[in-house]
């Protein structure tokens, strides 16, 4: 089988978590925490990285900490993963969902005005399948109406919008390191920011908001949450974070090689990279038109039976049971995404000879 997205162990990792079994440095105090944070920092440019026990738990207290809660409204696409749309339901608020682009897959800016009432308070842009997206715009927007901007690049860390590594534009900007993603620690995630408060309260809040005091009682003047990740998987963070930028040129590589022998085919439009964006392509994502001739769920069965493995598109969240009453916008785009969409095998690791059998497969029909 040909998986979709499988981790790239290359590098460092036995060692470093060798190392923690060694000394018993396991759990939630150890070196390699420290250093994940600071070196993702230095990695990304961004003046505060809080280390997180995954991507949700990072847009959770994202929300939290900019004070987003009960009565607020938070503008978010439907086309995601439901991780971010939930996090907006934990702390009290309303999602209100808003289009996506047909070429870019990520949240329309032009649809958002519409959308915006006395009770929005943050926007939450998701930067799908790695495209970035339009953060000029959507700053622009931001600032008109003075509302918050949570990144969830927890698919696109690699990135880049005009300069810029996508999560680090906004207020605040999350990551996921699970095991599909980029790169891993098995489970876990990063909260990021260049507001140093921010960033401080968000790491008192994943820590029980404990304090402690001289005799080395725990003191917690508000409720905390346990959102720590453990020393052994920091670990595994170092040491994929040694080898993201030669995983990012093979994942750009391979989307070449993708765009080079897909090009020709009548009805499949391929995955675009907007003259201000560097798209680390996490999903080599593709829309099987109507003049492919069959639809895109007979693709996936004929890809499955010849042993590789796809995914369609996010199936919307306004349709899912907790959302389906929530406020939306014109969701066309959406809708038609939702049928047409597909994710092709994009593991790092993936080697050319099975590129060229994937498309073999969509050639073939
Ligand atoms: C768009 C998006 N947001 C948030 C998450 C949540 O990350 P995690 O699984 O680390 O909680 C994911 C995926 O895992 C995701 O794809």
């Amino acid at each position: 089988m040909i998986p979709l997205c499988v981790p790239e162990m290359q590098g460092n990792e036995w060692k470093y978590i060798k190392e923690c079994l060694d000394t018993n440095w396991i759990s939630s105090a150890g070196v390699y925490v420290d250093k994940f944070e600071e070196d993702f920092k230095n990695y990304l440019k961004v003046k505060k990285s809080v280390v997180m026990s995954n991507g949700t738990t990072a847009l959770f207290l994202a929300l939290k900490v900019l004070g987003i809660g009960e009565g607020d409204e938070v503008i978010v696409p439907s086309l995601t993963f439901i991780s971010p749309v939930n996090t907006i339901r934990y702390v009290g608020a309303e999602p209100v969902f808003v289009d996506v682009c047909r070429d870019t897959y990520v949240i329309d800016v032009e649809k958002i005005e519409k959308l915006i009432t006395s009770r929005t308070k943050a926007i939450l842009p998701v930067h799908l399948y790695g495209h970035p997206v339009d953060m000029d715009e959507l700053v622009y927007l931001a600032k008109k109406y003075n509302l918050y901007i949570i990144e969830d690049a927890t698919e696109a860390l690699g990135s880049v919008y005009k300069g810029k590594n996508v999560g680090t534009i906004g207020d605040v900007g999350c990551f996921s390191f699970n095991g599909n993603k980029l790169i891993t620690t098995g489970a876990g995630g990063m909260l990021v920011t260049n507001n140093e408060k921010l960033g401080e309260k968000a790491k008192f809040l994943s820590i029980q908001a404990k304090v402690v005091n001289e005799n080395k009682s725990f003191y917690h003047p508000e409720i905390g949450y346990n959102f720590r990740m453990p020393n052994i998987l920091a670990a595994m963070g170092c040491a994929q974070l040694e080898n993201i930028d030669e995983y990012i040129k093979i994942k750009r590589e391979n989307a070449d090689y993708y765009n080079q022998l897909l090009k020709n085919i009548r009805g499949i439009t391929l995955p675009t990279e907007k003259e201000w964006a560097k798209n680390v392509h996490w999903l080599y994502s593709i829309i099987v038109e109507d003049e492919y001739g069959i639809s895109r769920d007979e693709l996936i069965k004929i890809l499955a039976e010849n042993q590789i493995e796809s995914r369609p598109f996010f199936i919307p969240v306004h349709e899912m049971p907790p959302y389906i009453n929530c406020k939306q916008g014109d969701l066309t785009v959406t809708e038609e995404l939702k049928k047409k969409g597909l994710n092709l095998p994009s593991s790092v690791g993936i080697k050319k000879e099975e590129i060229e059998k994937v498309c073999e497969v969509i050639m073939g029909n």
